[in-house]
């Protein structure tokens, strides 16, 4: 396969193909969704909590998600990889941010990073792509800035929400955003906002008329214990926790009841060679 570069994605753009994203946060993560056929990666700041355990996004460092970039980047040969900006990194200033977003490219050895905000956050996008570096604009939910929004909630419900979020959307293009991910927006104001843009939107909870999806991985394999939450948004396309949990349960009773290892897992020895050693 060859590989996804900004130029490919702006033709599956042009050409109204959607374009398909999935976050991964480590070697085997990406490994799976490089060979799977993706057209993009996301190392999400979401591996705060799913591969962390942390509470929420806003713990993870910058230290932290560049590791996590990297092991990415060793796994993935084809992807066109964006990480996450994680809270913190790039709010203060816009030298603030073109600098953390260097280290995230330089040491993560990524293509492009994310970052959370529209119209707030435009100087800071100009500087990083200025910079050379590609941008992901982060717009609708922004679980960065939860406290402020009030916890989670679909964004741009109202006619007012709405026509911010298309002012944010038109700001963050200007400032250079490669593309815009729509967190958590109906489905007929992302499409609205899709088609007032010339760069594609990347949907999550924002419909079928976005230029492309993304889903967090361990959402959409269903890799997480039974009962636990998901938005409305996620489609369940596998049970990864269920295949896991079945295949240690077997393991755990196969060796209390000594049925594992079995002979054709033990390394053989010469007859004569074990008497050798007995005497
Ligand atoms: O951190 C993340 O995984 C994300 C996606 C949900 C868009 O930002
Ligand atoms: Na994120």
């Amino acid at each position: 396969r060859k590989k996804v570069t900004l130029n490919t994605l702006q033709n599956l753009y042009k050409k109204r193909e959607p374009i398909t994203m999935i976050t991964a946060h480590d070697f085997p993560s990406a490994h799976v969704a490089d060979h799977a056929g993706m057209d993009m990666i996301l190392v999400g700041d979401s591996l705060a909590m799913v591969a962390l355990g942390m509470e929420d996004t806003s713990e993870v460092l910058l230290e932290e998600m560049i590791l996590h970039c990297r092991s990415v980047a060793r796994a993935s040969k084809s992807c066109f990889i964006v990480g996450d900006m994680p809270m913190g990194s790039y709010e203060i200033s816009p030298t603030q941010a073109v600098t953390s977003a260097i280290r995230l490219i330089k040491q993560g050895r990524i293509h492009a990073v994310k970052l959370e905000g529209g119209a707030v956050m435009s100087d800071a996008i100009a500087h990083i792509t200025r910079a050379g570096i590609p941008v992901l604009a982060h717009i609708g939910l922004t679980p960065q800035r939860q406290n402020a929004l009030g916890g989670f909630r679909v964004q741009g419900k109202s006619a007012a929400s709405a026509l911010r979020l298309l002012h944010d959307a038109r700001t963050v293009q200007a400032a250079g955003a490669f593309g815009v991910v729509l967190e958590a927006v109906p489905a007929e104001v992302a499409a609205y906002v899709t088609r007032a843009l010339r760069i594609p939107t990347i949907g999550i909870g924002a419909g079928n008329g976005c230029s492309g999806q993304v889903l967090v991985q361990v959402d959409m394999t269903g890799n997480f214990p039974p009962g636990r939450h998901l938005p409305k948004f996620v489609k369940r396309y596998g049970d990864l926790w269920g295949e896991a949990s079945r295949a240690i349960e077997s393991y755990r009773e196969e060796v209390k009841s000594r049925a594992y290892p079995a002979t054709e897992h033990e390394y053989p020895m010469a007859k004569e060679d074990f008497a050798e050693f007995e005497r």
